[in-house]
Parts: C-alpha cells; sequence; structure tokens
C-alpha cells in the first residue's frame, strides 16, 4: 500500500461525520453507502458524490462491487440501536448489521478496517460472530472504548473503536490511541472560544441543559464537556425534571440555556456550515446523533496512518523489564539494552507487530537497513524480537510457561 493513498470504502456512512474525519485526516473516500435516501443526499451535498442508497444486507450485491474496488480500508458504524442504553437491547435485524459489517470487510480484504459502535456492543452475540469471521480471515484487532471529549470533541461519548489490519497481533494500535489522547477532556466553553466566537447566548449562559438519560444530570456548566448527544438532547426539561431536579445540577433547569440544532451538530463535530438541506427537523436531529463525530475520527484517521507509514511503533506493553529481571535475572542495563533493541527492530518492521513469527523473521531479513547492520547487532536485534514474544506468550498465560513458550525460551538461552 502507498503509504498516503489509503482507499476508502464507508459503509453505514449516514450523514458522513466519520468520513468527514478521516478525509481530514487523508483518507481518500472512493465509496460510501446507506439505506437513507435523506443521508444519502446530505453526506452527497457535503461529503462528496461517492455515495449510493443501498440496503447493506444484499451481500451478492454489494459485496463484488467493494471487491472489485481493492479498498486498502473499509469503515464505518453498523445501526447501535440493538445494542445503546438508549434502545431495548434485543438483537435483531439492526445487530445483524454488524455481522455484515464483518462479511462484507472479508469479502473485500482491505488491508484495514474500522468498526465502531456502542460500547454495549462488545459484549452483543453479533460482535462475538464477527470478531471470529475477522479473525479467521487474518485481522488482528484493537479493541478500545474512546472517549470523545479527549480527542477534540465537546462532548463526553463513548464509542467502541475496533480496527483491524491484517496480519497484526491483537492489541497493535493500543499505545498510539492513547499517546493521542489529550490531558483534559474539551469543554462547551473550548469549543465556544475556537468555534463559536460569536455566539453570545451561549457563552453568556451560567450552565446549558440537555435531556437526560433516565435518571441522569440534566444541567452542565460550560466548562464541562456534553453528554452523549441523543435525539432529544435539546428538547426542553418536561414538568417531571423541574419538579424533581438531579440533585448534582449546578443551577435550576429553567435558568440553563437550550442548545440550538446547530449547537448541537457543532457539539458532534459537524462544521458550522454543514448544510442539512431540506432535511425534516426530527430527521436532522437523529442524523446528528447517529454521527461519528469528526475529530474523534481525524485522530484515529491519523494514528492510522502513522503507523501505515512507519512512523509510530507500539509501546512495549506491561511488565516486561520486571519479567527479565526475574525470570533471567537481568540487571537494569541488560533490560535497557534489550528495551532499544526491541524497539529498534520494530523500527525496521516499520511498527508492524505480526500474528506470525516467521512472517516477522521473513520481514525482518527482507529489510535493506537491516541486512547492511553487523552480524552482532542483528543477532541482539533478533533475539530481543524474540523474547518479547515469548513475554507475550506467557503474559497471556501467566501462571505456567506454556510448551511454545518454554521451547523457544530454550532456544534463545542456547
Ligand atoms: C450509526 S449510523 C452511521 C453514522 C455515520 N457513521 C456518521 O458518522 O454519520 C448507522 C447508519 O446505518 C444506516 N443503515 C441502517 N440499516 C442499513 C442497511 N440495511 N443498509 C445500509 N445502511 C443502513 C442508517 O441509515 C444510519 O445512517
Amino acid at each position: 500500500m502507498d503509504q498516503l493513498e489509503v482507499r476508502t470504502i464507508e459503509l453505514f456512512s449516514g450523514a458522513g461525520g466519520l468520513s468527514l474525519g478521516l478525509k481530514r485526516a487523508g483518507f481518500e473516500i472512493i465509496q460510501a453507502y446507506d439505506s437513507s435516501n435523506r443521508a444519502v443526499e446530505v453526506y452527497r451535498r457535503n461529503v462528496g458524490s461517492h455515495v449510493w442508497q443501498a440496503d447493506l444486507k444484499n451481500i451478492f450485491e454489494i459485496g463484488p462491487k467493494l471487491s472489485a474496488l481493492a479498498p486498502h480500508a473499509v469503515v464505518g458504524g453498523p445501526p447501535c440501536q440493538d445494542f445503546s442504553a438508549a434502545g431495548d437491547r434485543i438483537e435483531g435485524e439492526r445487530a445483524a448489521m454488524t455481522l455484515v459489517f464483518a462479511m462484507l470487510v472479508c469479502i473485500a480484504k482491505p488491508e484495514w478496517f474500522i468498526m465502531e459502535n456502542v460500547p454495549r456492543a462488545s459484549k452483543s452475540k453479533a460482535w462475538a460472530e464477527a470478531r471470529i469471521m475477522l479473525v479467521r480471515a487474518g485481522y488482528g484487532i484493537t479493541q478500545t472504548t474512546l472517549n470523545a471529549s479527549y480527542y477534540g470533541v465537546p462532548q463526553a461519548r463513548k464509542r467502541l473503536i475496533v480496527i483491524g489490519r491484517l496480519g497484526e497481533r491483537d492489541g497493535f494500535l493500543d499505545s498510539s490511541l492513547a499517546a493521542a489522547r489529550s490531558q483534559e477532556p474539551m469543554t462547551i466553553r473550548h469549543m465556544l472560544r475556537n468555534d463559536l466566537p460569536d455566539d453570545v447566548m451561549l457563552s453568556s449562559a451560567d450552565a446549558f441543559y440537555t435531556r437526560p438519560f433516565y435518571s441522569g444530570r440534566g444541567v452542565r456548566t460550560l466548562d464541562e464537556p456534553a453528554p452523549s448527544v441523543i435525539r432529544t438532547t435539546r428538547e426542553r426539561p418536561r414538568p417531571h425534571y423541574l419538579c424533581s431536579p438531579h440533585p448534582g445540577d449546578p443551577i435550576p433547569a429553567a435558568q440553563a440555556a437550550i442548545l440550538t440544532q446547530a449547537q448541537v451538530s457543532r457539539i458532534q463535530g459537524f462544521p458550522s456550515d454543514w448544510e442539512w438541506g431540506n432535511t425534516p427537523c426530527r430527521e436532522i436531529d437523529q442524523m446528528i446523533a447517529n454521527a461519528f463525530p469528526a475529530p474523534l475520527a481525524e485522530a484515529i484517521g491519523n494514528v492510522i496512518l502513522t503507523r501505515a507509514a512507519g512512523r509510530s511503533i507500539p509501546q512495549i506493553e506491561g511488565h516486561f523489564g520486571q519479567w527479565l529481571w526475574k525470570r533471567y535475572g537481568m540487571s537494569k542495563a541488560s533490560i535497557r539494552n534489550i528495551k532499544t533493541r526491541l524497539n529498534r527492530g520494530r523500527r525496521l518492521l516499520k511498527g508492524r507487530t505480526f500474528s506470525e513469527e516467521a512472517a516477522e523473521g521473513a520481514a525482518l531479513e527482507s529489510c535493506e537497513h537491516f541486512r547492511q547492520l553487523p552480524k552482532g547487532t542483528r543477532s541482539d536485534i533478533r533475539t530481543a524480537l524474540k523474547i518479547y514474544r515469548v513475554w507475550q506468550i506467557e503474559s497471556l498465560l501467566p501462571e505456567e510457561p506454556t510448551d511454545r513458550a518454554s521451547a523457544v525460551l530454550e532456544a534463545v538461552a542456547a
């Protein structure tokens, strides 16, 4: 894959939040699909004409099309209502779209995929089955939950993020995603400073109200992120809430600002000039609520492109140093040396982690830079990579070393 060319197909593209963010990061979106005509219209108006109305259940029809396009990445957020806290959580046709996503990835076989959903999806039967398919197809998987407010979005929206790359070890992007997280969450005041400096009404308010889930808090100060946007976020407080407010409200809900649709759209990461066309108001609210915030997509896209270009390596995990000390009685200096050699090996491998040891070895030996190193240095790097692999096996099964781990250990020691 050319480092800077990531030809991408988005499935379940909605109004286009995910595509917008990935485009900003540098992905080339070559095709997008959604079953909703209205969403397709909004996407076409703002993102591009490469979007099509289609029911993605028709795998026989869509699969060959995707395969023919030979994408480098397939991305998408299958419908989440069957999993989400706001829905009834019975796994029906919408949950099955997670399987459809996985099947289409397996058919198109891109180097990368990104799937996003609500955090609860990680516990679903649909995702368990989808994951098995993707692993069997050869994808290493990074699966994590990210809070959008730490990735440039003024909203405490948590999302399950699954990133797959062919041939990787699971967790290959964990440390890079963690490193991209900001120290502090983005707040509504930050948004007003950066993007909506003329919004006098909201800027001068002490707090704002958003329709809570069940018994959640309704009122927040401008120095907090908004809660996760839902279709009804900008509804006024109901009499029931006004009579029995949440004890954590900083001011009475009746005195708090009510967000406008434009403000909620900005909180979801859509730019101020986003055009919703003639879409009915309620449907705009739904599309906004469904969206994946573009700044979060951009941050994830940057992490992926940096790794694809070989400019980042995964951080050494867990207690590797401690394990070296316990198992081999290594000194601090020796542990440092092993880690330095391991990181050097990983840089030569352009950050790839390789699920298969043989593939890692072959990639290393075929690397021109590696071949030019002195024999002793090459041997040190090979050993460091091998030892790390043993540690990874043992750290998964901490009680007893496995036969395979023991065999590799003996070979390394010999
Ligand atoms: C969570 S939203 C996607 C949001 C999108 N990623 C964004 O950032 O705006 C899920 C989308 O799946 C679409 N959808 C639901 N069932 C579908 C199907 N059978 N085929 C295609 N799209 C479908 C919905 O219309 C909705 O736009």
